[in-house]
């Protein structure tokens, strides 16, 4: 099990946000994380990197308990995009490709040609590598999300988190990047609020509710209509799809 969530819990003033949470993802496989806003997706993906720190339950990295990994060593295994991530304006595309690289490089240790192709790689792999030069504050929205998935590339990290990645996206690079992160031989938590995406794209579900986790499973089991109506309080009409063989989901308004 390359991730593996048990029992955590974690408490911000005096409310849980993330309520005995287990789950697992196996090795080069996806996970997706749905549910509502406010449901605890994006602490949860904040716990798993260890940016936050859990008040009780173990989070497992290939089997080692994360607190008892190096910061450094976190930082060059797993990459993080974050849902609404920032950067210094004052740069270049390649400047923030770049950065995937830091935990890799010694404070003394030079640039080298094992960086460059491993920035190369993530620019062309996100579709910006004619952009390299471009200065950040001149990107869209899109190009930005797309450079911040670059970023995590370039890390080559064995764990990806991505936060809302298709945040911003038109429908052909929500297509481009989920099926990009689902061919990686990387394993992966996505949060996603398009279900129909997570359907098509992710190898199991987990959905989470005020902090606990309602269900898990493949996503033909998991995305139910009662589901559907329970969680996110919407009735939808859900279909096995003829395209990929998992479901459709069509809402019903009102
Ligand atoms: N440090 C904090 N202090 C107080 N409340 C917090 C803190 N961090 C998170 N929360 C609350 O915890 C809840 C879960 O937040 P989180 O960002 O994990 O949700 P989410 O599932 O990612 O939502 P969204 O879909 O909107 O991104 C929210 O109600 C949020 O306001
Ligand atoms: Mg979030």
């Amino acid at each position: 099990m390359s991730i593996a969530v048990d029992m955590v819990t974690f408490a911000a003033g005096n409310s849980l946000i993330v309520n005995g949470v287990s789950l697992t993802v196996e090795k080069g496989k996806v996970l997706g994380l749905l549910g509502p806003n406010g449901s605890g997706k994006s602490s949860l993906l904040r716990l798993i990197c260890r940016l936050r720190k859990v008040k009780s339950g173990v989070i497992r990295l290939g089997g080692s308990d994360i607190a008892s990994i190096s910061r450094s060593d976190i930082a060059r295994r797993i990459a993080l995009v974050e849902q609404q991530a920032t950067t210094d304006t004052q740069v270049t595309v390649m400047d923030v490709v770049r950065l995937g690289r830091t935990p890799h490089r010694g404070p003394l240790s030079a640039w080298s040609a094992h960086d460059d192709a491993a920035v190369s790689d993530a620019l062309a792999r996100v579709g910006m590598q004619g952009r390299a030069g471009q200065p950040w504050q001149t990107l869209s929205g899109g190009e930005r999300q797309r450079v911040h998935i670059a970023r995590a590339l370039a890390q080559t990290p064995s764990e990806l988190l991505l936060d809302e990645p298709t945040n911003h996206l038109d429908i052909q690079h929500q297509l481009d990047i989920l099926g990009l992160v689902s061919k990686l031989d990387v394993t992966s938590i996505v949060a996603l609020h398009d279900l129909n995406l997570a359907a098509m794209f992710c190898d199991s579900l987990a959905v989470l509710q005020n902090g606990e986790v309602v269900a898990a499973g493949p996503p033909e089991e998991v995305l139910t209509q009662e589901l559907i109506e329970r969680v996110f309080g919407v009735r939808a009409h859900v279909q096995k799809s003829s395209v990929h063989g998992r479901c459709n989901i069509q809402y019903m308004a009102g």
